[in-house]
């Protein structure tokens, strides 16, 4: 693996009696794409939780670039939360009342950036992520692939060292899905981010670099394994936008070619 960025050390937590993690070992590298997959209740969204810094997990250790994340405190989690972190929810969480460009300029705004050079910056995402034109839409305005498209673009905007997202094409049909999940995998690599997606369709988990499967609170051994390992690359290249030569560099060369893949759908 290239450097790790992220990493969580016998992660435990539980809620009550119910075990959520029971001692968790993940790593992920610079602009790696994991998914953590398993049924629901297996524990992935904690899993996320704590390696975000959103949960604070009863034991073990949460690492950022070489920093212990999971015992600063409160305030300072959150800040890193905003320059380091960035979210894709399941269902996009835009503020309703706020047009698109807004939506993604808003955590620029929270670090401090002034309104109008937050929303120039925002409206540069809009090109690349097939949004042109869009900018002054409210999500209820936008398809839920396009609302997705701009919840990737906010949680992108602060240029963060990790996307984190929690089924993020759930509510979404399978196509679209499908579409969405190449254009997050894809913008995330392409800005040099790390991505840990949560998800339990394998369809979804596919476009990733490496599946760790959860079960009860643990990673079942053998399953935090390469792309290759899992027979994964020949599905992946497959893919519109992926590159198509057949071979593992296939994919290099789609990822070198990453934006103009991004145009030329309305998902
Ligand atoms: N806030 C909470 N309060 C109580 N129990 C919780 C809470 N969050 C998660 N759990 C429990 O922890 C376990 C793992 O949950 P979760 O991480 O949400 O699983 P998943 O995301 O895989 O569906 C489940 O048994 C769930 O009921
Ligand atoms: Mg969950």
């Amino acid at each position: 693996m290239s450097e790790i960025v992220l990493s969580g050390r016998r992660l435990a937590k539980r809620f009550g009696p119910a075990v959520a993690l029971a001692g968790v070992d993940v790593a992920i590298g610079r602009a790696e794409a994991l998914a953590i997959m398993g049924p629901s209740g297996s524990g992935k969204s904690t899993l996320l939780h704590c390696l975000a810094g959103v949960m604070k997990p009863d034991s073990g250790e949460v690492h950022l670039l070489g920093q212990r994340i999971d015992t600063v405190r409160e305030r300072e989690r959150s800040a890193l939360r905003r320059t380091k972190f960035g979210f894709v929810f399941q269902f996009g969480q835009l503020l309703p009342e706020l047009p698109a460009e807004e939506n993604v300029a808003l955590p620029l705004m929270l670090g401090g950036t002034a309104r109008a050079r937050a929303v120039r910056e925002a409206r540069e995402w809009f090109g690349p992520l097939g949004l042109g034109g869009m900018e002054g839409r409210r999500p209820g305005e936008l398809s839920g692939g396009q609302a997705q498209r701009v919840a990737i673009a906010r949680a992108l905007v602060t240029r963060p060292a990790v996307i984190f997202a929690d089924e993020p094409t759930g509510a979404l049909d399978q196509a679209t899905g499908h579409e969405i999940m190449r254009i997050l995998v894809e913008a995330t690599k392409h800005n040099g981010a790390s991505l840990v997606v949560v998800t339990h369709d394998p369809e979804v988990a596919r476009w990733c670099d490496r599946v760790a499967e959860v079960r009860d609170g643990m990673i079942l051994p053998g399953h935090a394994v390469g792309r290759d390992g899992m027979g994964l690359s020949r599905h992946v290249e497959g893919r519109e936008g992926m590159g198509s030569s057949g071979h593992a560099g296939g994919r290099e060369q789609g990822r070198t070619r990453v934006l103009p893949g991004f145009e030329g759908s309305d998902a």
